[in-house]
């Protein structure tokens, strides 16, 4: 990790490792698929530990699931101090991939071989990862703000800003 890819706080910007994880998946579902292939979504990506300039960054690939047109490749990042010999784990995440076709049509991608208990465990998860989802995108849609201004003070006590008599009680 070079220092131009540092932050403020002299710290490795996640920007930089999003962009390399992002290549990553590329490569693996681009690989897999035999077609250019685009980034549908991203699962949560949490930052576990802080990389340092001068560290080694490694990203470990495997395509875990393939759906009709979708590809999911996991993705685990670590770093290492080149003079300790120390290895973090940094982050660790999973990208849908789609494959296009020449019309930029999602396009078929060739079923998975699952070789090991290891395969069959990461093509599970992906399953149950892709059910959260969905329910996660339904309740996300449910979700609606009050207008009764007594619901609105009693969903935001507790919350740590100072609220306008505007913005509680409509005009
Ligand atoms: C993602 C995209 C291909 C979906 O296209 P679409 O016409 O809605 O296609 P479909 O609804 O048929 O979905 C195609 C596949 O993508 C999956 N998919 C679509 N949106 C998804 C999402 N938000 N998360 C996970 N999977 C998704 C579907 O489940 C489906 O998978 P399957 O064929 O294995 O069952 C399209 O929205 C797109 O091109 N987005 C822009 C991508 C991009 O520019 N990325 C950043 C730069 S590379």
């Amino acid at each position: 990790m070079i220092p131009s890819y540092a932050n403020f706080g002299g710290k490795i910007h996640g920007g930089i490792l999003l962009s390399l994880m992002d290549k990553v998946a590329y490569v693996c579902a681009a690989k897999h698929a035999g077609n250019y292939c685009v980034t549908a979504s991203i699962d949560a990506v949490d930052f576990l530990e802080p990389i340092e300039v001068g560290e080694m960054v490694s990203l470990m690939a495997s395509v875990n699931y393939t759906g009709n047109t979708s590809i999911v490749v996991g993705i685990k990042v670590i770093s290492e101090n080149v003079k300790t010999n120390i290895v973090k784990h940094t982050n660790t995440s999973y990208f849908t991939m789609v494959a296009k076709d020449e019309h930029n049509r999602p396009a078929k991608v060739p079923g998975l071989i699952v070789e090991n208990r290891e395969q069959v465990r990461r093509f599970i998860e992906a399953i149950h990862r892709k059910q959260l989802k969905q329910s996660y995108k339904h309740e996300a849609k449910q979700i609606k703000v009050p207008n009764d201004p007594e619901k609105l003070l009693e969903l935001l006590k507790g919350e740590r800003c100072v609220f306008e008599r505007k913005a509680i009680v409509k005009q």
